[in-house]
């Protein structure tokens, strides 16, 4: 099977879909591989890398016009021509943008999102959310770390003491979890907040304090078991409950991690700017929700992250608060965000490539039939 690897377009997007460590696994299997010049470069792979591992250096078109394409993000809609009717993508999709999934379904190609597969032991090793937020989570700490004035660790020294950073990390999911391990390595003071219960334990055990909002209701209980492992929107009653102490302990943080989304939908508001303003001045709040939020300014139709004063790549400077709103973290450390993603890759294609290197879309397979977003001119997942 011809296998390409286009180069990504999209702003900020350094990472690319196949390694030359996985290409190699690609070549020895029997397949052709076509990487577009260039496509590893900002990862630190280079086109020499990949030729020695039995790659073709081709141009856009060439890597396009393959039977398989792996792809970071989606193809752009002037790139969707040079792909074949009836070729099959593999990528980060975006599979809750129905627009988008429409296009795919209109270029008749074979679609699979891997975003959407399932939160499931036999998943763990493709799980692309997983292998991304975890750099993400690694990394804002590092970016909070570069522009917060002051040391993160206590120190002791001749000239005096200075205090260990507060830091605040809001969703204490892959990223969150990460977040904390790194800021502890860091030597800060953590605290963390979740609507999860299950994630107590997994705070407490990497070091940090676990904010808890008991659930008073039944409601209440059943909405923050979520589904599938995910976050279900909370009810308002908590929502108040958990927005004054996350208020509280904000005026008391240094540095603000959130990432708290839900799929699907809007991510939550859970740093209103009247808490941005009763933050300490020099703070930093990093927000990976940026541009994910509510419309925070209805004149631009501009998302907001967690915090609706969050402007999506950008790091702006409100009531003193420094807020990071990079979007595209895990593209900053684009070397090993692009090895684990290709990783993900090569084990996806386990799933639908058979050992003789002929396709086999079985949608008895429960990761194949939730990643599948369109096939043979439809979309076939629910946005
Ligand atoms: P995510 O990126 O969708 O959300 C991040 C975090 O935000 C989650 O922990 C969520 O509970 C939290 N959140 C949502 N609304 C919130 C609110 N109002 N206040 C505070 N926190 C809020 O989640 P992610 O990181 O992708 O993981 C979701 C779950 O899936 C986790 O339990 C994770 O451990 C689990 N998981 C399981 C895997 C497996 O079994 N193979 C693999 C990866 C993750």
């Amino acid at each position: 099977m011809h296998i390409g690897v286009p180069a990504e377009t999209r702003a900020n997007e350094t990472r690319v879909a196949a390694t030359p460590e996985t290409v190699k696994k690609y070549v020895s299997q029997g397949h052709r591989v076509t990487v577009q010049a260039g496509a590893g470069t900002a990862a630190s792979f280079t086109d020499e890398a990949y030729v020695a591992v039995g790659a073709e250096i081709t141009d856009a078109a060439t890597a396009f016009a393959a039977d398989l394409v792996l792809k970071v993000q989606s193809p752009s809609v002037s790139e969707l021509p040079f792909m074949k009717r009836g070729a099959v993508l593999v990528g980060m999709l975006d599979p809750f943008n129905a627009a988008n999934a429409a296009q795919l379904a209109e270029a008749g190609l074979t679609a699979f999102s891997l975003e959407a597969a399932p939160r499931t032991t036999r998943a763990q090793s493709l799980d692309v959310l997983s292998s991304q937020a975890n750099i993400a989570g690694y990394k804002a700490v590092l970016v909070a770390a570069s522009v917060y004035p002051r040391f993160m660790p206590m120190l002791m020294t001749a000239a005096g003491t200075v205090k260990a950073a507060r830091v605040l990390v809001l969703g204490a999911g892959v990223a969150g979890l990460q977040a904390i391990a790194t800021a502890r390595r860091l030597g800060a003071v953590i605290e963390a907040s979740d609507v999860r219960p299950a994630v107590k334990e997994q705070i407490e055990s990497l070091g940090a304090k676990f904010l808890d909002v008991p659930y008073e209701t039944q409601e209440e209980r059943e909405a923050a078991e979520g589904v599938g492992g995910y976050a279900r929107p909370m009810p308002p009653s908590w929502l108040a409950r958990q927005s004054a102490l996350v208020h509280e302990r904000a005026r008391q943080a240094d540095i603000v991690i959130s990432t708290a989304l839900i799929p699907g939908r809007d991510a939550p508001t859970l740093l209103p700017a009247q808490t941005v303003e009763a933050m300490k001045p020099g703070s930093v709040v990093v927000d990976l929700a940026a541009g994910r939020g509510p419309v925070a300014d209805q004149a631009t139709g501009r998302r907001g992250g967690n915090c609706p004063l969050t402007v999506a790549d950008e790091v702006v400077t409100k009531h003193g608060v420094t807020i990071v709103g990079y979007t595209n973290l895990a593209a900053m450390v684009a070397a090993d965000a692009s090895s684990l993603y290709a990783r993900n890759l090569l084990d996806f294609l386990k799933l639908i490539v058979t050992k003789e290197g002929t396709l086999n879309i079985d949608l008895a397979d429960d990761i194949v039939a939730a990643t599948l977003l369109a096939r043979d001119g439809a979309v076939t997942r629910k946005a």
